[in-house]
């Protein structure tokens, strides 16, 4: 059966007396282990789907499983539980701490999950050098490259261990050399530490990492691909 399931799921927002339909009924499966890009143009509804999927935002109808459980019927605490066991978020914009160290940026999430002190470290240092940042790990963000610092939010992402990794447009800010990089390295989690990666994006040659492309056009899915390596 599938990691997540969406059924019908449609998300509209007010706009003067009516409602402006975004995605349009969306079905969808994905399956434990996957690499999957969700590839459209600006404005199509890439991000409002990736917040559906992540647990931040609620559909307007329709039914989302995670991991076979009906997000609707959960109460705003379950959903934090399911996000910190579930599920890490890397963004285009990195969104570290400045002033703050790789490995106390890593650590972050561990802190709100109650881990303590010395198994945070040791925890952080082991998904620094998975990301292949071992000797950076002493680094402030100002010290590190776009790359780097994604690689920092990508260890961040995969610390608690969380079988799902949510990226939305995270090449957005580096340039062809560095998205390379990033993109072998979500490779890499996917085939070595058997993560299930979700990865937006409105560029194909970086869809194109993934073994399948969902692409979305106006809020509806138009294709559904399998990607051949
Ligand atoms: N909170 C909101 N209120 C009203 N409209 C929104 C809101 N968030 C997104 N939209 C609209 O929904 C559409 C899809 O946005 P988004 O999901 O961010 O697209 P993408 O990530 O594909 O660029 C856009 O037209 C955007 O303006
Ligand atoms: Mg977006």
């Amino acid at each position: 059966m599938s990691l997540i399931e969406l059924k019908n799921i449609c998300k509209s927002y007010p706009l003067g007396d009516g409602e402006l339909p975004i995605l349009k009924n969306i079905n969808l499966q994905i399956k434990n282990g996957e690499f999957v890009a969700i590839m459209g143009p600006s404005g199509s509804g890439k991000s409002t789907l990736m917040n559906i999927l992540g647990c931040l935002d609620k559909p307007s109808s329709g039914q989302y499983l995670l991991d076979h459980k009906n997000i609707e019927s959960l109460s705003s605490d379950e959903l934090a539980d399911i996000r910190n066991q579930m599920i890490g978020f890397v963004f285009q914009g990195f969104n570290l701490l400045s002033r703050t160290s790789a490995v106390e940026n890593v650590e972050l999430p561990m802190v709100y999950s109650g881990v303590d002190k010395t198994e945070r470290r040791r925890k952080a240092e082991k998904a620094l050098i998975d990301v292949g940042l071992k000797e950076r790990m002493y680094h402030q963000p100002n010290q590190l490259s776009g790359g780097q610092q994604q690689r920092v939010a990508i260890a961040r992402a995969i610390v608690n261990e969380a079988p799902i990794i949510f990226a939305d447009e995270p090449t957005g800010n580096l340039d062809t050399k560095m998205s390379v990089e990033i993109m072998h390295l979500f490779q890499q989690l996917n085939r070595d530490l058997k993560r299930t990666i979700i990865l937006v994006t409105h560029e194909e040659d970086i869809a194109r990492f993934a073994d399948r492309i969902i692409h979305i056009v106006d809020g509806e899915i138009s294709i559904d691909e399998k990607v051949m390596h």
